[in-house]
């Protein structure tokens, strides 16, 4: 690489924390700070607040060699380095528009504590305007002298495998109004070896609300598919496998199933139609996007309820896996805690698995006992419900599955399983998308 460049990284969250101890892994000198004094003390231990691959050793091993540290105070990272990314979150209210506080406040802190000339680099996903807004609040606020120019860098990665992501992201989004600051945030990310976009910043702001729109769009489409395969006798995964090999359409996401969770697309949906309404734009396609996602859960559980002729009171539902996706122990808008609420007002009573949320998940569901062992969750349960695809739930012993369960009864919202095998096997079977 080139010189190493000293920088601030605010934010110790998913995205903060893992291009911190990035950032040191390619040799910068990075500061990372929160003003949570617990999280800080925790990683100063060398102990992960989230569950993800590859991190703890990345940061314990830039820790040790003096690369990467940790902060309360965003003066410690304003006094010491040239870029401060700003990775605060940016979580919903409750009527769809975007909470901006944690941003207003680390705008503030950095013009409070900064003696010399900063870039600032917003990584956080924030709406159209953002960058602009900032750069005034800190220019407005800033110490006679002092220069502030602010770039927009969207961040891409994946939960579960943020660190892999972020030595292999497809695009490095570079927004900026001073060339200047875009070419210096341009040589920092250089060694990540990435192709750059270089554009405006209200053109980078949006590329992150397009893109995870699209990608939800792109699975309420495969979704509303699998809807309709049922009722024709067609296969989505046959459906998607044909559609994916036409280039132009690409075969990832288009795994039909309950419907996206997590933080990112549900928030960012509702933050795209927020900013649309905003506008006076009638954004009919992402209307449609968010409400099939949710008619999505319902239909999973009208498809158990079906099984048992509408009467769930009395049974007990497996349910297997809970975090919104694979490698995560993230529960935020999880399908599962939607689909478990519903099945337990129809009267069922839930057992659950997950290889790595139950202690997270005990709190959200009380009342739910939640194994560690999937064939102790599934004993005498009266159906398997797959929830999530974690890998542990995709190899299970099937036949130690069908002696464990009361009956053979499978509801598969991640076909993760072969129709025709599991019947073989002796299972009444219903996947998503098939017949
Ligand atoms: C997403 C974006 O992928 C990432 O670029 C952005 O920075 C943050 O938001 P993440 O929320 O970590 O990342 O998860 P992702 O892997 O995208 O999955 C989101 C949800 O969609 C999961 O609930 C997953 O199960 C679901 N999904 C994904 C499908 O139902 N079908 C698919 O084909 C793909």
């Amino acid at each position: 690489m080139g010189e190493p460049i000293a920088v601030g990284v605010l934010g110790a969250g998913y995205v903060g924390l893992v291009s911190a101890a990035c950032f040191a892994e390619v040799g910068h000198r990075v500061v990372c700070v929160d003003r949570d004094e617990r999280k800080i003390a925790a990683l100063r231990r060398g102990e992960m607040p989230i569950y993800e691959a590859g991190l703890e050793d990345l940061v314990r091993r830039n820790a040790a060699a003096g690369r990467l540290t940790f902060e309360t105070e965003t003066a410690a990272a304003a006094s010491a380095c040239e870029l401060l990314f700003v990775a605060v979150g940016t979580p919903s209210l409750d009527n769809g528009d975007v909470d901006m506080s944690q941003i207003k406040s680390a705008m503030e802190a950095i013009a409070e504590s900064s003696a010399d000339d900063k870039i600032v680099v917003i990584k956080s996903t924030v709406p159209v305007g953002t960058g602009a807004m900032a750069e005034a609040l800190l220019r407005s606020k800033a110490r006679s002298g002092v220069r502030f120019d602010v770039v927009s860098n969207p961040e891409f990665l994946r939960e579960g495998s943020a660190v892999h992501d972020t030595f292999h992201m497809d695009r490095i989004v570079i927004g900026a109004a001073s060339p200047a600051a875009g070419e210096r945030l341009r040589e920092a990310l250089a060694p990540f070896d990435a192709p750059v976009l270089m554009t405006n910043r209200e053109s980078a702001e949006l590329i992150k609300y397009a893109s995870n729109s699209f990608l939800a769009t792109k699975i309420s489409f495969i979704n509303e598919m699998a809807n309709l395969c049922e009722k024709v006798g067609a296969d989505i995964g046959m459906v998607a496998q044909g559609m994916g090999m036409d280039k132009r359409i690409g075969p990832s996401f288009l795994n039909a199933g309950i419907g996206y969770g997590g933080f990112c697309l549900p928030k960012d949906t509702r933050a795209q139609l927020f900013i649309a309404e905003n506008v006076d734009y009638d954004f009919k396609i992402m209307r449609a996007v968010v409400e099939v996602n949710q008619l999505q859960r319902q239909r999973f559980v009208r498809k158990v309820r079906a099984a048992f002729d509408g009467e769930l009171a009395g049974k007990t539902l497996a349910v297997m896996g809970l975090s919104f996706k694979p490698n995560t122990d993230d529960l935020r808008d999880a399908p599962s805690l939607d689909i478990i609420a519903m099945l337990r007002q129809y009267g069922a009573s839930i057992r659950a698995y997950d290889p790595v949320s139950g202690p997270k998940a005990a709190k959200l569901l009380p009342g739910v006992p939640i194994a560690d062992d999937p064939y102790e969750a599934l004993r005498d349960a009266d159906a398997m419900l797959v929830v999530t695809e974690w890998a542990q739930v995709k190899t299970l012993d099937l036949d130690r599955a069908k002696a464990a369960l009361r009956r053979p009864l499978v509801f598969d919202g991640r076909n993760v399983f072969d129709a025709a095998a599991m019947r073989a096997q002796g299972f009444r079977y219903f996947g998503i998308g098939k017949s």
